[in-house]
C-alpha cells in the first residue's frame, strides 16, 4: 500500500503544479452553470469538464484533478474515458468521496459531513476506475460561538476516519478542513480558528494512525471574512505560514489551498505571497482551486461549443499563473 501511495504522492507533488478541483456536486455545478445561463444536463457537464481536461498543455501546471463520481465514469464525445484524457496529460485522477454536509446536532451553527458508511467498498470501486487519491471536506463556519469545541472534535474525527480508510486501500487522502470566509471577522480571528481546526485535525489523524507522508492537506488561507476590509497579501502570507508552522508536521508533503470564494486574482496573489515569504518550508505550498481556476473559463464558455477554445485559453492561463505563484514569480501585470 505505501509504495503505491508514494507513487501517487510523487506524481502529485513536484514543486511546480497544483490540483484542479472539478468535483462540484450536482447542486453546486447547477449553481455555477445557472450563473452563466446554462442548464445542468449530463451533456453540458460532460462537454464542459471534458473541455477543461483536454486543454492543451494543462499537464504542465496541473498534476491532479478531483472528479465528481459522474465524471469518473464519463467519456468524451469520441468515447475516450475522461480519466484517460487526464492521464494522457500526466494528470492523476482523484475523486470526491464525501456525501455533503448538514447541521451537527448538539453544536448549533456547526456542520458535519456525511459518507463514511461503505466508504472502503466505494473507494475500491473508484480505484478500479482509475482514481488514485480522494477528497473529503469538512466545513467550519466562523461566528461568535462557532466552531464549538464539539464541532472541532467531531469534524476532525470524520476527516481522520476518512483518511484512515483511504490509506487502508492504497488511496491518498486529501484532508480538507474548510474554514469559511463568510462573515466580517478579522484576520486575527480567522488565524485563531484555523489554528484550533488544524491542531484538532492533526491530533485526530495521529490517533487514527494515519501516515502523514501519504496525505495532502487542503486548508483555507488565513484571510479576514468576506465582509471585512481586505488584508494586504503580506499579512495573509504571514498569518497563514505562522499558523501552518504551529500545527502541520513536516512529514506532510504538500499543502494545497482551496480558494474558498476569493476572486481568481486574489487567490493567486495570496498564493504567490505565501510562497515568496515561505523560504525553506517543509511542505510544498500549492493550490487545489475550483472557483479560482474555473470562473474565467465558465464566463468564456457560456455553454457554447464555439467558445471552447477561448475557455481553454483563459483556463490554461489561470493554471499557469498559479504555477508561477507556487514559485513566487507571479506579478499582477501578467493578468491582462
Ligand atoms: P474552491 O477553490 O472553489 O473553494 O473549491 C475547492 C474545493 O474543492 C471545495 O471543496
Amino acid at each position: 500500500m505505501s509504495e503505491e501511495m508514494q507513487r501517487t504522492i510523487e506524481a502529485l507533488v513536484d514543486g511546480q503544479r497544483g490540483i484542479l478541483a472539478a468535483d462540484e456536486s450536482s447542486g453546486t455545478i447547477a449553481k455555477r452553470f445557472a450563473a452563466i445561463g446554462v442548464e445542468s444536463t449530463e451533456q453540458n457537464r460532460q462537454a464542459y469538464r471534458s473541455a477543461l481536461l483536454a486543454t492543451p498543455d494543462l499537464g504542465q501546471y496541473i498534476a491532479g484533478v478531483i472528479l465528481f463520481e459522474e465524471t469518473l465514469e464519463q467519456c468524451d464525445t469520441e468515447g475516450t474515458a475522461l480519466t484517460a484524457v487526464a492521464q494522457a496529460q500526466g494528470i492523476v485522477p482523484g475523486i470526491k468521496v464525501d456525501k455533503g454536509k448538514g447541521p451537527l446536532p448538539g453544536a448549533p451553527g456547526d456542520m458535519i459531513t456525511y459518507g463514511l458508511d461503505g466508504l472502503a467498498e466505494r473507494l475500491t470501486d473508484y480505484k478500479d476506475k482509475g482514481a488514485r487519491f480522494a477528497k473529503w471536506r469538512e466545513v467550519y463556519p466562523i461566528s461568535h460561538h462557532n466552531p464549538t469545541a464539539l464541532g472541532l472534535t467531531a469534524n476532525a474525527e470524520m476527516l481522520a476516519r476518512y483518511a484512515a480508510v483511504c490509506q487502508s486501500v492504497g488511496i491518498v487522502p486529501i484532508v480538507e478542513p474548510e474554514v469559511l470566509i463568510d462573515g466580517d471577522h478579522s484576520i486575527e480571528r480567522s488565524a485563531a480558528v484555523n489554528e484550533r481546526v488544524w491542531h484538532a485535525v492533526f491530533h485526530a489523524l495521529h490517533q487514527h494512525g494515519v501516515e502523514l507522508e501519504y496525505l495532502l492537506l487542503k486548508p483555507s488561507m488565513v484571510t479576514p471574512g468576506k465582509s471585512a476590509p481586505r488584508a494586504p497579501v503580506e499579512q495573509v502570507a504571514e498569518w497563514t505560514l505562522k499558523i501552518l508552522r504551529r500545527t502541520v508536521p513536516a512529514a506532510v508533503p504538500s499543502i494545497n489551498f482551496l480558494s474558498g470564494g476569493q476572486s481568481p486574482q486574489e487567490a493567486t496573489k495570496n498564493l504567490n505571497a505565501i510562497n515568496a515569504l515561505s523560504g525553506q518550508s517543509p511542505w510544498q505550498l500549492s493550490f487545489s482551486f475550483a472557483r479560482a481556476l474555473q470562473e474565467p473559463a465558465l464566463q468564456a464558455w457560456r455553454g457554447e461549443a464555439v467558445n471552447t477554445g477561448a475557455a481553454q485559453a483563459v483556463f490554461l492561463k489561470r493554471a499557469r499563473l498559479n504555477h508561477l505563484a507556487m514559485l513566487g514569480e507571479y506579478r499582477v501585470d501578467m493578468e491582462p
